[in-house]
């Protein structure tokens, strides 16, 4: 047995793990210079098929990827099959050597609205008419004179994003990182949960220096709506820290995710001087391979819970944190209301 669809869940947890995202919200699905001109990239949402596409002026494009066979014809979106190409509308533009007389079939391609903004390239999979309306999300520490230092780091994990939504709000498995220790259990203080979001505070000893004798950090974190942010400082070190994530939930079960955590100047306590955020830069990107072996941690664990949950979906479960409930409920709450709208329904 399968764990049940929405529509058959019983429990919270059964719901949640099988909710989709509303697809009336700007997603990241892959980074700006992952898609260089005439090229194509595959992606995602919630089981809709998506060619990425940017043409030859450098304009992105994302269609609905009807075509295993796709490729790049004069730097035009092409099925390798039968040769025909689309325009950045998705209509069909030739129809190549209809030696046999065959009229050419009207065919329309969906095209979704598109963004580049952060390094990231934004896709509206919802209603087109409603993606003027709708904000991409502000990562605001990139957005002023002087930007916070950022490198990027993302990836796919075969999880449902409830479930990273959980691991990204929950501070008490740190036991998963005791290799590379990067926080203690967090002390949740207080939450407050409204229709869009829930956001928790925390105290706990957090960042390099968790092994020293360092005063616990305030940390505040929030599911916003389809996605989440963090603001704190590393316990024992000054200087702000912003990470937002970005999920993109690509099925059921496979969720790409997009970090952008970014750093204002750091200061140690024994050092008279910043670090300022060229410099930040350098450092991030020389530690990229530890970020990543850490975050590769909650990686493992993702994947081998929705394991779990695939077998055990039906038995009770046991949950440390009071938070879950509050998200797994956010995260109905608008799945329902996406779905009422779909269906017509007033809300
Ligand atoms: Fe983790």
């Amino acid at each position: 047995m399968t764990p049940p669809a929405f529509a058959d869940a019983v429990t919270t947890r059964q719901k949640a793990r099988a909710a989709g995202l509303d697809p009336n919200h700007w997603y990241p699905v892959e980074y700006e210079r992952g898609l260089p001109a005439c090229s194509i990239r595959a992606t995602s949402f919630w089981g809709a098929a998506v060619a990425l596409w940017r043409d030859v002026d450098g304009r992105v494009h994302a269609l609905e990827d009807r075509c295993a066979h796709r490729s790049v014809e004069g730097c035009r979106l092409a099925c390798a099959y039968h040769g025909w190409t689309y325009d950045e509308t998705g209509r069909l533009v030739d129809v190549p050597h209809d030696r046999f007389g065959h009229t050419a079939p009207a065919v329309r391609l969906r095209d979704y609205p598109v963004r580049v903004r952060y390094g990231l390239i934004w896709m509206f999979p919802g209603d087109p008419a409603l993606a003027e309306r709708v904000p991409l999300p502000a990562v605001t520490s990139l957005d002023g004179s002087e930007p916070w230092a950022y490198v990027p780091i993302d990836f796919t994990w075969r999880a449902h994003h409830s479930m990273v939504m959980d691991n990204l709000c929950d501070l008490t498995h740190a036991h998963l990182h005791r290799r590379f220790a990067s926080f203690q259990p967090g002390r949740l203080l207080d939450w407050d949960a409204t229709d869009g979001r829930v956001l928790l505070r925390y105290e706990a000893k957090v960042g390099p220096r968790v092994r020293y004798d360092v005063a616990p950090s305030p940390m505040t974190i929030c599911f916003e709506y389809p996605h989440h942010w963090a603001a704190f400082e590393w316990s024992g070190i000054r200087g702000r820290i912003r990470y937002w994530t970005f999920l993109l939930p690509m099925d059921v079960r496979t969720t790409r995710v997009f970090f952008v955590m970014t750093y204002d100047r750091l200061r140690l306590p024994a050092l008279p001087l910043s670090v300022p955020h060229r410099a930040l830069r350098w450092v991030l990107a020389a530690v990229q391979p530890f970020v990543r072996s850490l975050l590769d941690q909650d990686g493992v664990a993702l994947e081998a819970e929705q394991r779990g949950y695939e077998t055990h979906w039906e038995a009770p479960l046991v949950e440390l944190n009071p938070a879950v409930a509050l998200l797994h409920r956010l995260t109905i709450r608008k799945w329902e209301a996406h779905l009422a709208r779909s269906l017509g329904v007033p809300a």
